[in-house]
């Protein structure tokens, strides 16, 4: 499988708090990467260093062979590249779904109206909300919030898309609508690498996943071996707790 993210003995900390301890990982063009782990172990670090919303204290981060950009256009470029969805969905209160997902293309890739607007409208139909593309923010669920986030990071044509507890703060009649949105993705052959605490969706969707706990990788397995059988105590207690509740 052709590598599409890279990353090589990286290493950050924050003040006296070492908090990714020489990550090793590679993503392949096409997968799928669940991460998973304790509050704190430095999952949504991981996501915020490949999409260099952090910078790394040492080791490297490369896409598609090639180095992240420090600053300046290529920086830029390479967001555009790697799109990140977050917990907290992140949509401008002001403006509609369908702005919402127009203002990048347009704005960064100086693509033009009307063919930004039909994009948009295409890809809300992809995830399921062609009727609210007209509504604002407020006037949608979290779970309908979330999926026009998905479509505005999708509306850039990335090479992979970042997801940081994508269902975190949703409801739990609505995150399943969304779960489906990003199932439908990964079907598609995008490349995704996905904070979550949602087993089935990593169990059903993901080639891998990825443990972490204080800041290291401590398994990186297919996920029916990682749940059948966990290798370090740290995953077992790990899983021990998520699945009793
Ligand atoms: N900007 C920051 N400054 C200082 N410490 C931080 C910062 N961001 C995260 N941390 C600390 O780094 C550790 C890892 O955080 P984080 O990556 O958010 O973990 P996770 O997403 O796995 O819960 C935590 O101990 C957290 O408190
Ligand atoms: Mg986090």
């Amino acid at each position: 499988m052709e590598p599409l993210i890279e990353l090589r003995g990286v290493n950050k900390h924050y003040g006296d708090l070492h908090v990714l301890r020489d990550i090793n990982l590679t993503v392949g063009r096409g997968e799928v990467v669940v991460v998973i782990g304790p509050s704190g172990s430095g999952k949504s670090t991981l996501c915020r260093t490949i999409n260099r919303l952090e910078t790394v204290g040492s080791g490297t981060i490369t896409l598609a062979g090639e180095p992240l950009p420090a600053e300046g256009r290529e920086l830029a470029r390479l967001r555009s590249e790697v799109g990140m969805v977050f917990q907290s969905f992140n949509l401008f209160a002001h403006k509609t779904a369908l702005a919402n997902v127009m203002l990048a293309p347009v704005k960064v890739r100086g693509r033009k109206k009307e063919e930004a607007e039909a994009r948009a409208r295409e890809l809300l139909g992809r995830v399921g909300l062609a009727e609210h593309a007209d509504k604002y923010p407020a006037q949608l669920s979290g779970g309908q919030q979330q999926r026009v986030a998905i479509a505005r990071a999708l509306a850039m044509d990335p090479q992979a898309l970042l997801f940081d507890e994508p269902t975190s703060a949703l409801d739990p009649e609505m995150i399943s609508e969304v779960l489906e949105v990003m199932q439908q993705l990964a079907r598609d052959g995008m490349t995704m690498v996905v904070v979550t605490h949602e087993m089935g969706f990593a169990r059903s969707a993901a080639n891998r996943v990825v443990f972490m706990a204080d800041g290291q990788i401590v398994e990186d397995r297919v996920p029916e071996e990682f749940f059948t059988a966990p290798r370090s105590a740290r995953a077992q207690d790990f899983l021990s707790k998520i699945l009793k509740h």
